[in-house]
């Protein structure tokens, strides 16, 4: 294979749409979600329309020795990873305490365990293979907390913190790692999360917009990409002068569907 991509989470949304991008590039690709039947099609797609190859892996990343597993069958390949994009996540709204703390906990497993545990085997190969580049999908919610989907916000921060950290310390390894913040994005994860009655998700950017967005920032190394320049301009300049109570208040109000 060459100038390979694994990509989570790449049978909808963003995922799907990096796929896209890659196989654009000439890149080859594993594609790694739960839904077989939306992963077969994506392949067919991208192998007919490019010479690029495609390995489908039907797995669920939050089950025990998932991503142990996915790790060891691709050394055992003998297969390159050049590019790792972490994107596969979910979220869920409601009250803390209210909600089905399974879910939560599921939530922990997929968007931060096996995220810190695929970057780390992945992370290993590239140095091994002197270098590669690794796109984190985070979310404009890592850079403050959220009410009303509280378990999301702090899964979220944690790639913000931890894809900056890494992004240091790989740096002279020459590998480079971006965390890609959207805002809303028109994608499944709305009524995954049970949102799909927000008025949140009313201007959201399309999948293909914000795919672009990371995918560029990440060939170029950045170390952050927020990919809606008014939210940018609202992250990096506005809200530390905002009291904190304030900021939650505005959260949970935005979040409010009843
Ligand atoms: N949409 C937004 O507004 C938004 C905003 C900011 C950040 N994000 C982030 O963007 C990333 C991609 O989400 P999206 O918006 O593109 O939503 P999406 O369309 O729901 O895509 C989520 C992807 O993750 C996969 N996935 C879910 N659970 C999985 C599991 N247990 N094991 C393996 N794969 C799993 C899904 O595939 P299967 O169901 O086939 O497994 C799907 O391919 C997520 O990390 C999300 O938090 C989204």
């Amino acid at each position: 294979m060459k100038n390979t991509a694994l990509i989570t989470g790449a049978s909808s949304g963003i995922g799907k749409e990096l796929a896209r991008i890659h196989a654009k590039n000439n890149g080859d690709l594993i594609l790694v979600a739960r839904r077989l039947n939306l992963l077969e099609s994506l392949k067919a797609e991208l192998e007919n329309k490019y010479s690029i190859q495609v390995i489908i892996i039907e797995l669920d990343l939050t089950e025990k020795d998932a991503v142990t597993n996915l790790i060891d069958s691709i050394k055992q390949k003998n297969i390159t990873i050049n590019y790792l994009f972490n994107n596969a996540g979910f979220g869920g709204y409601g009250d803390f305490v209210e909600r089905e703390i399974k879910q939560d906990l599921e939530m922990i497993q997929l968007n931060v365990t096996a995220l810190v545990e695929l970057t780390h085997g992945i992370a290993n190969q590239m140095i091994e293979n002197g270098g590669g580049k690794i796109l984190n999908t985070a979310s404009t919610a890592g850079f403050l907390p959220g009410p009303l989907q509280a378990t999301y916000f702090a899964t979220k921060a944690f790639v913000v913190s931890f894809s900056q950290a890494l992004n240091q310390e790989l740096r002279s390894k020459k590998i480079s790692i971006t965390a890609l913040c959207p805002g809303p994005v028109q994608t499944e994860f709305i009524a995954v999360a049970g949102m799909s009655k927000s008025k949140m998700f009313q201007r959201a950017k399309s999948a293909e917009y914000t795919a672009n967005k990371g995918y560029n920032a990440m060939m170029n190394d950045k170390l952050i990409c927020i990919s809606e320049p008014s939210l940018n301009f609202l992250i990096n300049y506005m809200l530390w002068m905002v009291p904190r109570r304030m900021v939650l208040k505005m959260v949970d109000r935005m979040q409010r569907i009843h």
